[in-house]
């Protein structure tokens, strides 16, 4: 899986053929991350919070075929109304394995045709900056297609974690490496493992927050505006698991997921290995509460989103897990829903606290700085750590 194909989000236009590759390239990630597994592994529901990976591939193909073929190639779906039981409103997670929903080569011939029909869509458009239709403009509804498919790849690998044995393909094992500390070779390792490390200091001022108006982005990240900050300090790096250690051996709050005693060590569980935790690692697999708690613990407290999105370009340790901040998921002033409410909008209000930065588990393309990551606080399924921070 090499990345050469990829034109980064904000170099405008993209060409036909990048769009091509780039949706190529993201399928093929889609395939290798289920290629081990057999189809009833595809259809079973690990978890009450997770869809089947049968769910997720239709979905990815549903969701290509709603936006693509049928909004801008005006034909009609392959499969009748099928697309209702894709609607992730529609059906929540926990009921997803009942549905009638493609499985086994039904479902990846799906995917497979679903794409013909996109790239010849893709033939027949204007994508350029020009074009009137504003899903076509600067190739938003590829981007758009792109980073949903790569999105939920990382929805995947949340699931492939609670399947014993399973393997990562190659290429992702090697971006996992890349931004685990414990995984690179001895000289880059950090080894600041205390609740007392090193704070960045962030002066009071305006500071830009949100998307620009041209490019990819998700409507909940515009529009830009101009948000006012007191002094603050943020930590350099993320708290290491070292670190969420001592807050338990103090405070008895619980570990992260997967994680299992193993004598007066602590070993990983997940993907039903035993790896020893590394306590230089950045700690992953925490909810919002327990991040919450553990800044408290430290006589700190966690970033709001704004602070992270202004303190970013000085912060280390970037792209191993989610940050949990203190912001609730809300509408930026003057928000307009696009393309469609069920993306962002019906998600806003105190309900869900906002992460932001990258995971392992996340493609690159979908980690820009402006990006809004949410979630339930008591969820830890996802890749998500914590870094804190403190009024000047
Ligand atoms: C941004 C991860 C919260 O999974 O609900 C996928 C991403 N939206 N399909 C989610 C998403 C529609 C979204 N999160
Ligand atoms: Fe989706």
């Amino acid at each position: 899986m090499c990345r050469v194909g990829f034109i980064p989000a904000d170099v405008l236009p993209q060409s036909k053929a990048a769009i091509a590759a780039a949706l190529a390239e993201a399928r093929e990630r889609t395939l290798a991350l289920v290629a081990p597994l057999d189809d009833e592994q595809l259809n079973t529901v690990y978890s009450p919070i997770l869809s089947p990976l049968a769910w997720d591939l239709g979905h990815i193909a549903n969701f290509e075929e709603l936006w693509l073929v049928q909004t801008i190639g005006g034909r009609e779906p392959l499969h009748g109304d099928l697309g209702r039981f894709y609607d992730a409103i529609e059906n929540p997670r926990k009921v997803r394995g009942e549905l009638p929903i493609l499985r086994d080569a039904e479902l990846r011939s799906y995917m497979a045709d679903v794409r013909e029909r996109t790239l010849e869509v893709l033939e027949g458009v204007e994508i350029d900056g020009d074009a009137e239709d504003p899903l076509l403009r600067d190739g938003f509804v590829y981007e758009m297609l792109l980073a949903h498919e790569l999105q939920h790849n990382e929805t995947m690998l949340q699931l492939l974690q609670l399947v014993d044995g399973y393997e990562l393909p190659p290429a992702i094992e090697a971006e996992r490496n890349s931004v685990v500390p414990s995984g690179r070779s001895g000289s880059e390792r950090n080894h600041a493992t205390g609740p007392g490390d090193e704070m960045v200091a962030i002066a009071a001022g305006e500071y830009e927050i949100g998307a620009p108006e041209r490019g990819f982005a998700y409507d909940n990240e515009r529009p830009r505006h101009t948000v006012e900050l007191g002094a603050f300090e943020i930590d350099r790096t993320p708290v290491s698991n070292g670190a969420y250690i001592s807050f338990m051996e103090e405070t008895d709050a619980e570990p992260p997921l997967y994680w299992e005693r193993d004598g007066d060590a602590w070993v990983d569980t997940a993907r039903g290995r035993r790896e020893p935790v590394d306590l230089a690692d950045p700690v992953i697999h925490v909810s919002w509460d327990q991040a919450d708690a553990f800044a408290r613990w430290a006589g700190k407290r966690l970033p709001t989103e704004f602070e992270w999105e202004a303190a970013r370009p000085q912060l280390g340790g970037l792209g191993h897990g989610w940050e949990w901040t203190s912001s609730d998921f809300l509408a930026y002033p003057g928000f307009e829903a696009f393309p469609y409410r069920e993306y962002s909008e019906v998600f806003f209000g105190d309900e869900h606290k906002v992460l932001r930065g990258s995971s392992w588990a996340t493609h690159p393309r979908v980690a820009r700085p402006s990006f809004r990551n949410w979630d339930l606080p008591q969820r830890h399924q996802i890749f998500s750590g914590i870094r804190c921070a403190r009024d000047a």
